[in-house]
């Protein structure tokens, strides 16, 4: 049942126009779909097959005339239809019942409204249809419902009619302007009530901005429509891409699989990525919707107007999407350490989340080979590791370069259906003497081949020749059917640092002069030496700036040269990389030692002198500081190891970091004296580092406070609770409480519940707080099973299942790796829960295990036995069946 991407055939059918009628009724919902089609005279002639999936079929009519049809399986095939090119017309008329679509997926009801999500196989829910990306139609939809329940009706473009109809009924009719295929295809109707924005673009065309809302949160879509201005700006300035539309609709859902969707016209939202007021969204919960809002405006671009041949080339349009939303946000954040800080969270996201699944069963290159479900394919790999790809080609071929070749990529695509082989080859086309045109053909390997790379550094500095010589290794390892690989072309973007950690010249052996103090070396073997001249002292590599290359770095430098790079270097994630590298040294030995988690689990007083340089330091961001200041988490530990044993990795990082809070107490508390104060709220990078530094700080003085038994901090801490001005300072005191597990916790989460009972996207994070929080001798599992039983818990509401259920599956290792079992078992238990109605939310909970292999006994064993038992449920899900079906085979 799996699709190969070689198996890819042109479509035999090319439909040029659709028209939908929809007459909308929670329980039974008509659609009338009239297409105009004609054959595809590439492909030999043969039967029609359209996709469909839980309608019922009531009529079929080629050319105005009944027709004979066979239904096989989810297939419509018609085959005595005209000969010959000539287009004829196709009318369809089917039933589905929205109130009954609990998958999310297709027509769908949330609340007393109707919503669709069609990527990416969610149009067949609605109608028979060729349902695949390289189908690109022009669409009109007629929308007719109850004008009392349905006063506002939305689908894609502009509307060009409406008006009423007898019975208390209304209509709308919506021509999208655009072709587009079938997965971007929208509708919404209900009540609801929209912000509106008029702005007129660079090139002088007046456009009408709308976030539609339920009626009660009209006040919290401010953010949302700035994010969306700023975006449409930008995207105008960087890339000359201009908004191609007369109205633009963002619509906020509180029933969504995902976080938003790039509908031309009518974005559909995460209701988690449009609201927010100061009161109730974190700094975060900011900043999250600026870059969600810009990513699917800028598919508006690079999705919408070029799209992907197939499914196997989504990271066309999502890594190239991301990388412009990662871009967005550094341009909005400013100062360069602010952009650094932005690239430091990306990354920390690439390696905790991207490299476990390269490295696990569900590995897939970006440009994957084969899949059973699509939807099993919305991945860290696919987003995140295919805009660090993106990302690549942009600092090879340079920022103009790129500039071109985007300008390339448009000139021979706009309108088509392409692969992601077009894209790199118009960006090395538009720059012939690049490394990237040089290395084409190995560089397309990071879409064809899985895993994590690694890159081995070793250093030879001659002090007679006054030379260093820098040797780079590459390998990487085997993953599910690719036992060997290819090198890579792996940009390393490296400086050098004398030992007093001033920045030295570069000057590579045959070249005449230094080439300044950052270059770029592009690495595309498996071994090269590079030879630098006028070294004048052994100096101190910075390697992989930037993080230029999704890569794991390996170089034996010594503590010394690591606290050096923390101290001085000019490269910010250098800077963050080597504290990160420093205290993983410790963690990992800590966890290696067979000594007590506390004699093992000590931070050497070097470390601990210069976190504290750190945090006083007089010119850092405190964004930054709050970065250098956390320690690796849990997951990424793990990831280090062979074997994991997750409570050794779990007590010793909480031995390290109440170590870190006892002896910088005089130190966080000076920094909680600096940044607590707040003025008027403001979510801008300065700001919010401000408050994370200071959140982070109240965390650490409650967590010192469990041990010491002061009672000062805490007290402050529950007053802070109560007063603070915005969520990011309420939750952050909340969570210091609940973290420390001070008996303050208990009445402020009462307290909390209490304040913010009627707001969903706050009672989910009340939820996730519980779920999320530190465990202490297994007390967080009881706890949420308690939870669930709570009036307010919804397991078929996605935002509210993944705030308790992942939050303690996938983000709680510590609470989750549990030695009896009963994290596991109860982890099957949601799954298949959640299975019975919404396979696709299943699936991305069903990969909570995927590392199972590497945890040492008895979690192995239990684990394994927890994934049996979901494999052994007869009537899976494809979702789920494919994710661990694959787990068991690893
Ligand atoms: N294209 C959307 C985005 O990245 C995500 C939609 C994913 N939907 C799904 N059913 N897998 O913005
Ligand atoms: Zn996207």
């Amino acid at each position: 049942t799996a699709t190969q991407r070689l198996d890819y055939q042109a479509p035999a059918f090319w439909i040029d126009s659709v028209e939908l009628t929809f007459d909308l009724d929670p329980a039974k919902t008509r659609v009338l779909n009239k297409m105009r089609l004609r054959r595809n005279p590439d492909v030999a002639p043969q039967p029609l097959r359209l996709d469909g999936e839980e309608l019922n079929l009531a009529r079929v009519l080629v050319g105005g005339a009944g027709t004979s049809f066979k239904i096989e399986g989810d297939q419509l095939v018609l085959e005595n239809l005209p000969e010959g090119n000539e287009p004829f017309e196709l009318e369809i008329f089917t039933t589905c019942a929205p109130n009954k679509n609990t998958q999310l997926s297709g027509l769908y009801v949330s609340g007393d409204t109707f919503f669709t999500q069609c990527e990416a196989q969610g149009f067949r829910r609605i109608t028979y249809f060729l349902d695949r990306p390289d189908v690109m139609a022009s669409y009109q939809v007629l929308l007719r419902a109850d004008k009392a329940q349905y006063p506002v009706l939305l689908s894609n473009g502009n509307l060009v009619e409406s008006g009423d109809l007898p019975d208390g009924r209304h209509f709308a009719r919506w021509q999208d302007p655009h072709k587009k295929p079938s997965y971007l295809f929208a509708l919404v109707a209900g009540k609801l009530v929209a912000r509106e924005q008029q702005i007129t673009s660079r090139a002088g065309h007046k456009h009408l901005l709308q976030v539609w809302v339920r009626p009660g949160d009209l006040g919290k879509t401010e953010h949302a429509m700035n994010s969306l201005m700023a975006a449409i700006a930008w995207d105008e300035t960087r890339f000359g891409l201009s908004l191609d539309l007369e109205r633009f609709m963002i619509v906020a859902t509180s029933d969504f699989n995902m976080g938003a969707m790039e509908n031309k016209g009518l974005n559909i939202f995460n209701t988690k990525y449009v609201l927010a007021t100061e009161a109730t969204a974190t700094d975060a919960d900011f900043a999250n919707i600026e870059s969600v809002v810009g990513h699917e405006y800028f598919h508006n671009w690079t999705g919408d107007r070029v799209t992907c041949r197939d499914w196997f080339q989504l990271s066309l349009k999502e890594g190239l999407t991301v990388f412009r939303d990662q871009e967005f946000s550094q341009d909005m954040a400013g100062s360069p350490s602010a952009r650094a800080v932005k690239r430091i969270e990306d990354v920390r996201v690439l390696r905790t989340a991207q490299f476990p699944e390269d490295a696990g069963p569900m590995a897939h290159p970006v440009r994957p080979d084969s899949y059973v479900e699509i939807n099993n394919f919305y991945t860290v790999t696919i987003y995140e590791k295919g805009a660090e790809v993106v990302r690549m080609q942009h600092n090879l071929v340079g920022r103009d370069g790129f500039a071109n070749g985007m300008k390339l990529y448009f000139e021979r695509h706009d309108g088509h259906a392409v692969t992601c082989d077009d894209f790199v080859q118009a960006i090395a086309d538009a720059n012939p003497a690049s490394p990237l045109a040089q290395h084409l053909g190995a560089f397309k390997r990071w879409y064809s081949q899985a895993g994590t790379p690694r890159v081995h550094a070793q250093g030879q500095y001659d002090a007679a020749a006054q030379t260093y010589t820098l040797t780079l290794t590459q390998s990487c390892p085997a993953t599910p059917g690719q036992p060997d690989k290819q090198p890579f072309v792996i940009p390393v973007a490296l400086g050098l640092l004398g030992q007093d950690g001033r920045a030295l010249a570069l000057q590579l052996e045959g070249e005449d002069a230094a080439a300044g103090h950052e270059r770029t070396l592009v690495l595309h073997e498996a071994r090269q030496t590079y030879t630098f001249t006028h070294v004048a002292e052994a100096p101190v590599p910075s390697l992989l700036r930037g993080f230029s290359a999704p890569v794991i770095l390996e170089c034996d430098y010594s503590d010394a040269e690591l606290l050096t790079l923390l101290a001085h270097d000019g490269d910010a994630f250098n800077r963050w990389e080597a504290g990160q590298r420093l205290a993983l040294r410790i963690a990992l030995a800590a966890i290696a030692s067979d000594a007590p988690v506390a004699q093992a689990a000590v931070l050497p007083p070097a470390f601990v002198a210069a976190m504290r340089d750190v945090l006083r330091h007089p010119q850092l961001d405190a964004a930054f500081k709050e970065l250098v200041l956390t320690l690796p988490s849990e997951t990424y530990l793990a990831e280090q190891l062979q074997t994991v044993d997750p409570q050794r990795v779990h007590e010793v990082r909480e031995a390290l970091r109440a170590q870190l809070a006892r002896e910088l107490h005089a130190d966080w508390a000076w920094a909680w004296e600096q940044h607590h104060a707040s003025g008027a709220y403001r979510p801008d990078a300065a700001s919010s580092g401000r408050r994370a530094l200071a959140g982070l700080a109240l965390a650490m003085l409650c967590l010192d406070a469990r041990t010491s038994g002061d009672t000062l901090w805490p007290g402050k801490t529950y007053q802070r609770f109560k007063t603070a001005a915005n969520m990011t300072d309420r939750l952050a005191a909340l969570g210091a409480l609940v973290g420390a597990g001070h008996a303050l916790a208990q009445p402020a989460l009462e307290r909390f519940h209490q304040l913010f009972k009627d707001d969903a996207l706050v009672i989910d994070k009340w939820f996730a707080l519980q779920a999320g929080r530190v465990d202490r001798g297994g007390d967080v599992l009881p706890s949420v099973k308690a939870l669930m039983k709570h009036p307010d818990f919804n397991l078929k509401n996605p935002n509210r299942a993944r705030s308790l259920v992942f939050s303690y599956c996938s983000a709680n290792p510590g609470a989750f790796h549990r030695s009896d079992a009963a994290g596991y078992v109860f982890w099957a238990d949601q799954v298949l829960a959640l299975d019975a109605f919404n396979p696709q939310v299943a699936a991305r909970l069903a990969r909570a295990l995927d590392r199972w292999s590497r945890l040492a006994e008895p979690w192995r064993s239990a684990a394994r036995e927890a994934i049996a038992r979901i494999a052994a449920k007869a009537d899976l899900s494809n979702d789920v069946r494919e994710v661990v079906t694959r787990a068991l085979a690893d």
